[in-house]
């Protein structure tokens, strides 16, 4: 494939981080923006331009950062949506400045970003759109509710969206990660947002507990960073392990991704059937189920 010019979010550490190798050994030119993008100085490379951007600063500020990004050089084949944040605490614990904090980063944040570049890709006529999601559907786990809620979001917009623009030449993926060696379970200085005097919610500390002590006990993550990194640049590419296949709006990644999927689809099945004649008592007495229903179901379904 032709060399391609990304734009990557994160990309100080973890995945992000890992990318940005993968790309360059490629050849390939990559935009890498980060928050206090001071801190990676010694990325910067002929082919490794460095973007201060912190995807919380609200839909101008991304625009025009988008708008200098494009003209670093020349234009962009490739928006890597990857910064993101970790939260852990129960709901009721998690104050309303935290829980905008995490919308703000996870959901709005890359939203915004699509947005401003989303001009610029029709205008061109092709343009690749990625998000770092989660292995979605797998996990609602307690105490991880926000981050569980944002995650969400990534691969039903990632869905969505390239129904809308996929006929407009832009294409979309949500990579669906399971556990990955990163320090995103790390909490960062700048992150905080000045709680500690706050003791918690007394009801909450037994099932805190069980649930700190159940991640603790899944151990190393099996994902590796480099992997995921490289993976991902062959689908964007379509090279190596991507050769020659359908492209797919959301992929997993990580064998605990694909294997909490398939554990959760058997009870997805079990929780529906429990509560069937349920489900079927509130039609209206004359109610017939439209033809035109499965054409819709599979249109709002999974490609
Ligand atoms: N690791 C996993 O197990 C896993 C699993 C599923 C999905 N993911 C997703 O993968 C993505 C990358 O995470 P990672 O695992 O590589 O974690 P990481 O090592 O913590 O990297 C996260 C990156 O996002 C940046 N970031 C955070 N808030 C930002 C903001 N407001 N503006 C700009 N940049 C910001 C961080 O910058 P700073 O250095 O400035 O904090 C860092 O570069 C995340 O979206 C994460 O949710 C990870
Ligand atoms: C930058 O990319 C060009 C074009 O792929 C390549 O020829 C050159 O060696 C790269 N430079 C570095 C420092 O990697
Ligand atoms: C929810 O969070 C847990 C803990 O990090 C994670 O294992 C799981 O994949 C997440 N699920 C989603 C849908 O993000
Ligand atoms: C989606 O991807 C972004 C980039 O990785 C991440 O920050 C966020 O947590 C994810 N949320 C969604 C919307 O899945």
């Amino acid at each position: 494939m032709a060399l391609l010019v990304w734009l990557i979010t994160g990309a100080s550490a973890g995945i992000g981080a890992a990318l940005v190798e993968e790309i360059v050994r490629r050849g390939d030119k990559v935009i890498a923006a980060n928050r206090q993008v001071g801190q990676m100085a010694d990325r910067a490379s002929e082919n490794v331009s460095l973007l201060d951007l912190d995807i919380t600063s609200g839909p101008k500020v991304i625009a025009s950062k988008v708008k200098e990004a494009w003209q670093i050089f020349g234009h962009i084949d490739v928006l890597v949506n990857n910064a993101g944040t970790f939260l852990f605490t129960p709901f009721e614990d998690t104050s309303d400045d935290e829980a905008e904090r995490i919308f703000q980063t996870n959901v709005f944040g890359q939203l915004h970003l699509t947005r401003a570049i989303l001009p610029f890709f029709r205008q061109r006529g092709s343009g690749t759109i990625t998000f770092t999601g989660s292995n979605q559907l797998s996990g609602n786990m307690p105490s991880t509710t926000y981050y569980n809620m944002t995650k969400w979001t990534n691969s039903s917009l990632a869905e969505s969206l390239r129904k809308e623009v996929s006929s407009l030449g832009i294409r979309c993926v949500a990579f669906e990660c399971g556990g990955v060696a990163t320090r995103l379970f790390e909490p960062r200085e700048k992150d905080k947002i000045g709680k500690e005097d706050k003791s918690p919610i007394e009801a909450y500390v037994p099932g805190f507990t069980a649930a700190s002590q159940d991640l603790g006990e899944w151990g190393m993550p099996p994902g590796d960073p480099a992997k995921v990194a490289k993976t991902m640049a062959d689908v964007v590419k379509g090279e190596g392990m991507a050769v020659g296949r359908v492209w797919s709006s959301r992929i997993a990644l990580g064998s605990d991704s694909l294997r909490w999927w398939k554990i959760k689809r058997q009870q997805e099945d079990v929780v529906m059937d429990r509560w069937e004649d349920v489900t079927l008592s509130t039609d209206r007495d004359d109610a017939v189920l439209s033809d035109k229903l499965d054409r819709f179901a599979l249109i709002a379904g999974a490609e």
